[in-house]
């Protein structure tokens, strides 16, 4: 277990400059998940950390000693890929086993590693196969078992359960977070799914064309993200986003929409909730999460951050464990997120609360959030 200090990393593949002045200090046992789209460059950087691949600038520190200059097999990490490359002619056992023996470890304490490893990954059945003989899953696993055998100082995960059937994966999210809780280690994981990213880090990097837009607790990269781009990324549905004029009102602020056929709502916010001092008279960009707009059961129980607004049904998608509804409010349309035994139909209209203690907004041109 170690510290790892990813400082001021940049790569260029010739003239394309696909890592921008990256910097990560990462915290013992820390979970840190890379998220972004496709080509933002979460696998050059995990092959940097790794020495599959040198950085045109930076460092990178493993428990305060500089590495970025060692081979990758001087720096005692382990490193599972999305295309796991097991032996061929190697028993799964042979397969974890062999960095150990590389290493030579004692045998009697290599094979307690294998059948403690083969334990904890429920592959115990399989040690004496081949990897043509396993699924896809199976061979993940053992992939995953492989590196997990070593104990080296920190383990990189690119995207390890992306080839699993839904049910595995989300069997193998619970128990490597089981295993985190466990061993403490440190680890920095890549993964393309949303709820992977916020059950397993303790911090997540958004990542957009090399560059870190945003560092963060999976609370506050759900709740403030830093812009437009991270509130859109993160979380299904998207947050919604529409755009507002602020005004100024009596005991805050009030956020006014007018959609293109006329109609509008104003939205009285409290000054606690946002600052938009700097923004009256402009336009700027409202974010409210689908969960943040339910159905006004009560109107009478309206709180000081609940407003009431009136909407138009325009879609209705039952997911099964809830209801996503698309509303017209203001002439702008917004997702819900409804009980799944919500009785609505298409054209009617309604009354909603927004629950402004969920309210971001954006800086409409710059698309950074706007206050602390
Ligand atoms: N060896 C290379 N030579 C030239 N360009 C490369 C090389 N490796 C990666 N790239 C480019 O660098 C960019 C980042 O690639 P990378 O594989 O890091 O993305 P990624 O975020 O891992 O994407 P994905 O989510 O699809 O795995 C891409 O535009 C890619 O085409
Ligand atoms: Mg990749």
């Amino acid at each position: 277990m170690a510290t790892l200090d990813i400082l001021g990393i940049n790569k260029s593949f010739g003239a394309v400059k696909v890592l921008h002045d990256v910097t990560i200090q990462m915290a013992d046992g820390e979970f840190l998940v890379l998220v972004g789209p496709s080509g933002c460059g979460k696998s050059t950087l995990m092959n940097i950390i790794a020495g599959l691949e040198e950085p045109t600038g930076g460092a990178l520190h493993l428990d305060k000693q500089d590495i970025t200059r060692l081979a990758p097999a001087d720096r005692n990490i382990s490193m599972v890929f999305q295309s796991y490359a097991l032996y061929p002619n190697m028993s799964v056992a042979k397969n974890i086993e062999f960095p150990l023996a590389m290493r030579k470890v004692p045998k009697a304490q290599r094979a307690e590693r294998v059948r403690s490893v083969a334990a904890l990954l429920q592959i115990e059945h399989l040690l004496d196969r081949k990897p043509r003989a396993l699924s896809g899953g199976q061979r993940q696993r053992v992939a995953i078992g492989r590196a997990l055998a070593r104990e080296p100082k920190l383990y990189l995960f690119d995207e390890p359960l992306s080839n699993l059937d839904a049910q595995l994966r989300l069997d193998m999210r619970t128990e490597l977070k089981k295993l985190h809780q466990r061993l403490r280690a440190t680890i920095v994981y890549v993964t393309h799914d949303q709820i992977e990213a916020m059950t397993l880090a303790s911090r997540i990097a958004v990542m957009k064309g090399g560059v870190i837009q945003q560092l963060g607790t999976p609370y506050e990269v759900y709740n403030k993200p830093a812009n437009t781009f991270v509130a859109g990324f993160m979380g299904s549905p998207r947050m919604n986003l529409v755009k507002a004029t602020a005004a100024r009102a009596d005991a805050g602020w009030q956020l006014i929409l007018r959609g293109a056929d006329g109609r509008s709502e104003t939205i009285d916010v409290p000054h606690a909730t946002v600052d938009l001092s700097g923004y009256i008279g402009q336009e700027v960009l409202m974010g409210l999460r689908a969960e943040a707009i339910c159905l006004a059961r009560d109107p009478n129980g309206q709180s000081p951050l609940r407003r009431l607004v009136r909407a138009r049904v325009v879609v209705i998608e039952p997911t099964g464990s809830d209801t996503l509804a698309l509303l017209q409010i203001g002439g702008h349309e917004f997702t819900a997120r409804l009980e799944p035994d919500v009785q609505l139909h298409v054209g009617m209209e309604t009354d909603v609360y927004l629950d402004l203690s969920k309210l971001v907004c954006f800086d409409a041109k710059s698309e950074a959030r706007i206050g602390a």
